[in-house]
């Protein structure tokens, strides 16, 4: 494993000591908070959508690395970026665990360490939610594909019931301080299309966790 460092803008160099102290313990936290969620169906989820990628992959907001285990043999080369010291110290344990090789970058989704054209697959799950700036990641995870390379994502999004979304809407404040910058009523699969992308997505529910996250949308885009 190598893991070089870079400073995350609107990341960990932005916040305050006292939620530079929380996002370290959500860091901490995060796996057994998501322990039921990924026993009822996330963790086939998660292994389903990375059995597609190929080629020089680049996973963005890889948090403490739920999907590395999964990753096929058709992979030739694993990129895993994720801005919060936290969330990448438990990655490189997990890569070491695993025994997994890969290199583990602090940079954000809106400025990713690769040329353009360069990547065959970029993986995002449960990250576009959290990203300060999502259309400039999107253009960023756009400029970095190749032509023919695609976006695999699992992203849990803004209801399509009226009711349940403006019931997002309502906690969104506190569920963002809480779960470290989530937008909960984030409509994703929209903004992708705005941004250029072809989305194939079908939806489903994050069972196991609070209801407010419960509509997931997984899929495939490409450019
Ligand atoms: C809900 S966690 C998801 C972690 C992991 N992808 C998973 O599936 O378990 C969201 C992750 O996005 C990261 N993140 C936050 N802002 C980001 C940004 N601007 N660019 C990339 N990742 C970001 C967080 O540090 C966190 O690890």
């Amino acid at each position: 494993m190598t893991e070089t460092a870079h400073t995350a803008p609107g990341c960990d160099s932005a916040a305050t000591p006292a939620y530079a102290r929380w996002l370290r313990i959500m860091a901490a936290l995060y796996d057994p908070f998501l322990w039921l969620g990924e026993l009822a169906g996330m963790r086939r989820r998660r292994r389903a959508l990375v059995d597609d990628a190929y080629g020089r992959v680049l996973e963005i907001g890889a948090g403490t690395g739920l999907n590395v285990a999964y990753y096929p043999g058709a992979v030739e080369e694993l990129v895993l970026t994720e801005p919060e010291p936290g969330m990448r110290r438990q990655l490189s344990r997990r890569l070491e665990r695993l025994g997994r090789a890969a290199s583990v970058s602090g940079a954000s989704a809106e400025q990713l360490p690769a040329a353009d054209a360069s990547v065959d697959t970029v993986v995002s799950t449960l990250v576009l939610c959290t990203v300060e700036d999502p259309q400039r990641a999107l253009r960023e995870i756009a400029r970095v594909l190749r032509p023919d390379g695609q976006l695999l994502f699992i992203e849990h999004v803004r209801s399509t019931s009226r009711f349940f979304a403006a019931c997002q809407d309502t906690v969104r404040r506190p569920w963002r301080a809480f779960a470290g910058g989530c937008e909960c009523n984030r409509a994703t699969v929209e903004l992708m299309r705005a941004c250029g992308f072809t989305v194939q997505a079908s939806e489903a529910v994050w069972r196991g966790m609070p209801a407010i996250v419960h509509p997931l949308v997984i899929g495939r885009a490409t450019r």
